[in-house]
């Protein structure tokens, strides 16, 4: 039996978000609709969600003394972790010590902090279809591992990284030093690792978002929704949708390898598994143990979009995944840099038909810094997208 408290009462249920981003606003706001009181975190102040949240904490949450002494301090229920740059060794210390419960797992949390530790286990523990990789820690290891086997074209990426920054593809020998730079520059710490990857020839790429929830008999179970199709440009999102049409062996075989990933990295929650398709063929890439980008979308196409299902989840609340009608979503950048810009635009956005926005209140803008998404739903997914993006560029960032 799950029981909630009051908020800012002595029985509240609180939960801890760890990263206030535009996705971590919208479980937050999830929450608060339980009547959960809620923490912010973040590294820097009025951060999305900790605008929506009861209480705000700004730290630097890679650093495991101030990670220990916030939890130690505000002692949640629970810990969800929203970006992948967390001291999760750190976390992992206190759930072993029952300090704290964290979301889906601790472990989760340090698998999926780099791309090392998730590709192991998907590849190598678990065996599933991977591009073929090799880690590198110099330009020197980098061109040995092409030449033995990776070849060309093929991808580079910090071990450390998200939305594309630092990756980039090698068509031939000329590109090698270049990727190597870029990688050098644009990974989240510096230790110089890198991650060569096989080039996949892919038709399209699902995200496919995976719930593990408390059913009724108190077991855990795991139920999926519908496939979200997805553009990516520079290695970041810009287009989503859903339903993406599959054949039914692909869609089969994507939910095994998000089953066999999910039920290894346990827990409780959303997942946001990524996978590459080809005819019949499916390629794990990675798993995000939370709410996913490119899942926006579910806030106009599902009952209960992918942040009220992981809101749910890690309650012990029972979910539903089922899709209300097709739709798309379209980023909105920032185009400029500059702090507390203005939207112009907005109410012509509004007027396409089966529309709505989120402009997530970051307090800087930076040309492409996501700065808002617009959402449309409609018959079918081909007049969702186009709707999307008419709406999306509607809007106008600028100075104010
Ligand atoms: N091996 C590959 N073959 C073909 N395309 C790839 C490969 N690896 C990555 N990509 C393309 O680059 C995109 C971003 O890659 P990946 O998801 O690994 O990076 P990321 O920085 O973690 O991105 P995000 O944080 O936005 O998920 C993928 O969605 C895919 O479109
Ligand atoms: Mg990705």
């Amino acid at each position: 039996m799950t029981t909630l408290g009051t908020p800012l009462s002595p029985h509240a249920t609180k939960v801890m978000l760890l990263g206030s981003g535009e996705l971590g606003k919208e479980v937050l706001i999830a929450l608060q609709r339980l009547g959960v009181e809620t923490i912010a975190v973040d590294r820097y102040d009025n951060a999305p969600g900790q605008q929506v949240a009861h209480h705000a904490r700004t730290i630097t949450m890679s650093d495991p003394a101030q990670l220990k002494a916030l939890i130690e301090a505000e002692r949640p229920h629970l810990v969800v972790p929203e970006i992948e740059a967390i001291a999760t060794p750190m976390l992992e210390e206190l759930e072993a010590a029952g300090s704290v419960r964290v979301i889906p797992t601790a472990r989760a949390a340090r698998l999926t902090m780099d791309r090392e530790g998730i590709r192991v286990l998907a590849a190598e523990t678990l065996g599933l279809p991977t591009s073929p990789y090799k880690f590198c820690n110099s330009l020197e290891e980098l061109q040995a591992a092409i030449d033995a086997g990776i070849g060309y074209p093929c991808i580079v990426k910090p071990v450390m990284s998200s939305s594309g920054k630092g990756q980039s593809k090698i068509d031939g020998p000329a590109d090698v030093a270049k990727a190597w730079d870029y990688a050098m520059a644009g990974g989240r710490v510096s230790h110089g690792r890198v991650i060569v990857e096989g080039f996949i020839d892919f038709d399209y790429e699902i995200t496919q978002l995976t719930v593990r929830s408390v059913g009724a008999d108190g077991q855990i179970v795991t139920s999926f929704c519908d496939p979200i199709g997805h553009v990516q440009v520079s290695g970041d999102y810009v287009e989503s949708w859903q339903p993406h049409p599959m054949h039914p062996a692909a869609l089969e075989k994507s939910r095994q390898i998000a089953k066999a990933v999910t039920d290894n990295l346990g827990g409780q929650g959303l997942f946001g598994v990524e996978l590459f398709v080809k005819g019949e063929n499916v390629w794990f890439s990675e798993v995000s143990p939370r709410p996913h980008d490119t899942g926006l979308v579910t806030l106009c196409t599902q009952h209960q979009s992918e942040f009220e299902l992981h809101a749910r989840a890690i309650l012990g609340l029972p979910v539903d995944t089922s899709l209300r009608n097709p739709g798309a979503s379209a980023v909105i950048y920032g185009g400029v840099e500059a702090q507390g810009i203005v939207f112009d635009g907005v109410d012509e956005a509004l007027r396409v038909p089966g529309t709505d926005l989120r402009l997530f209140g970051k307090p800087e803008s930076f040309a492409k810094r996501r700065m808002g998404v617009a959402l449309a739903r409609a018959e079918d997914v081909d007049t969702a997208r186009r709707n999307a993006k008419l709406a999306a560029g509607k809007v106008t960032p600028r100075q104010a």
